[in-house]
């Protein structure tokens, strides 16, 4: 609320993105199990796309199923108590919609290196989880490309910041939003966000482990939107 005139103006913030963070609660030793395999990957594995300024990812490297090592179920038990959460937050009705792994694998991000600007294009929500990871070795960065208020083009950018066009910086005025993360951290967001990360400033090393989850219809009868569950389908080779 913000007076004018003598008069209390009402400020409506409309269209909210949610992000949902919480601890996933594993403990030390075991996120230190996860974090090894990981490193043992990148060290023994394929580099696509690593450079000095570029993080490994997993999903370049034929390392994308996670999901799959029995060793790693508390973790992706930990990650299913956050998602119900987070569809909770958006009233989502979890009775009638299943949740499925695509998708997850471990990221290396080393001194000097960033994840780039991207979004998940094939999936609907992502969840992102920090095995190891010390202070400085980069941030969660949040991006909108088109900003609801942003009014005029470029007025938000850095550049309209460093000409004293706008007087303050907060989430009103905002194309990116830098989310702390720390150690044992769970982040969840719509896929189609754009994200990257700060760059890893520190000496430590970054561990991350990145998931896609679909989501589908547990009864689609009479239900226009959303996929029919995947028991329904079939591959047109099938026949
Ligand atoms: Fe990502």
């Amino acid at each position: 609320m913000g007076a004018i005139g003598g008069e209390v103006a009402e400020i409506l913030n409309c269209f909210p993105l949610t992000v949902f963070k919480e601890k996933a609660g594993l403990d030390p030793a075991f996120r230190k199990r996860v974090g090894d395999l990981i490193l043992d990957v990148h060290r023994t594995g394929p580099k696509a796309g690593e450079s000095r300024t570029s993080a490994w990812t997993g999903d370049r490297n034929g390392f994308e199923r996670l999901h799959e090592r029995a060793e790693l179920a508390p973790m992706f038990k930990a990650f299913h108590r956050c998602l119900l959460a987070y569809a909770r937050t958006l009233s989502i009705n979890c009775e009638k919609i299943d949740f499925h792994i695509t998708r997850a694998w471990g990221t290396v991000t080393r001194a000097g290196q960033s994840i780039r600007r991207h979004r998940h294009n094939q999936s609907h929500i992502s969840i992102v989880y920090y095995p190891v990871k010390t202070d400085g070795t980069g941030n969660l960065v949040f991006h909108v490309p088109d900003p609801f208020n942003e009014l005029a083009p470029g007025l938000f950018e850095n550049h309209a910041r460093q000409m004293g066009l706008l007087t303050g910086s907060d989430i009103l005025n905002s194309e990116l939003v830098n989310l702390p993360v720390a150690e044992d951290d769970v982040v969840i967001f719509p896929s189609k966000t754009y994200h990257g990360t700060e760059p890893n400033e520190a000496g430590d090393v970054r561990v991350s482990i990145a998931v896609d989850v679909l989501l589908s219809l547990k009864d689609s009868t009479g239900v226009e939107y959303l996929l029919p569950p995947v028991e329904q389908w079939r591959k047109t080779s099938g026949f």
